[in-house]
């Protein structure tokens, strides 16, 4: 069989036959609508259908015009207004590893295969900005900065606080008192410090 399919493969188009393996032709050639064409299915001879009036888009469904926009924002200089737990830092956690890493590294210190490659302007260490108020921060996320694009239609204003708090967290981080970590913590620490 494999030997007949081959002979004709090659026989076929030196003969000028048309061989419609397994309805080929017709697979190429199928009725569908095509965009912006004309269609004679319905009376208004048009292939792309007018949504219904009021329609909107499922991925716009119960959010505002605002939060999808990136108008979103706060008082500059307000603070985070939510409870700060473990539940809340470590769902900024995740959204900073999937939204920001990518740009500026899981630490946070700028340092990622795209920072490399960016060549205008690198995406900047967060360790080592100026004070901003935390406001300053969920206002980046939501609206962008720059050549940095806002995440307002991917990330809620409570997932940004949330990554605003993580971004605390690793600032934090860098330059821990001893004074800062809780008593039962310190000893640890110190254990590991000594040589
Ligand atoms: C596509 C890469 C990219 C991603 C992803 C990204 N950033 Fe940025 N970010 C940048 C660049 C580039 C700048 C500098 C923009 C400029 O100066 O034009 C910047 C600047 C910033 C600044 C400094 C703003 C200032 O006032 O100096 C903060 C804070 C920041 N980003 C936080 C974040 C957070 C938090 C996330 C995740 C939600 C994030 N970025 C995701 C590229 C990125």
């Amino acid at each position: 069989m494999r030997h007949f399919l081959g002979v004709l493969a090659v026989v076929g188009p030196l003969m000028g036959c048309s061989v419609d393996f397994q309805g080929w032709a017709g697979m190429k050639d199928q009725p569908k609508a095509m965009a912006y064409r004309e269609s004679d299915v319905f009376a208004d001879e048009r292939a792309m259908r007018v949504p219904p009036p009021g329609t909107v888009p499922r991925e716009y469904k119960d959010r505002s015009r605002r939060v999808r926009t990136g108008g979103d924002t706060v008082e500059t200089s307000a603070g985070i207004p939510l409870t700060l737990t473990r539940e809340l830092l470590e769902q900024g956690h995740k959204s900073f590893d999937i939204y920001c890493a990518t740009c500026h590294g899981v630490r946070g210190d700028g340092v990622s295969p795209v920072a490399r490659k960016m060549g205008v302007r690198a995406p900047p260490s967060l360790l080592v900005l100026p004070p901003y108020a935390d406001g300053h921060y969920f206002n980046v996320i939501g609206r962008g900065f720059g050549l940095m694009p806002g995440y307002a239609e991917k990330l809620t204003p409570e997932q940004r606080w949330a990554v605003v708090a993580y971004v605390r967290a690793l600032q934090a981080s860098q330059r821990v008192r001893l004074e800062d970590v809780p008593p039962e913590a310190r000893e640890r620490l110190l254990q590991e410090k000594a040589p």
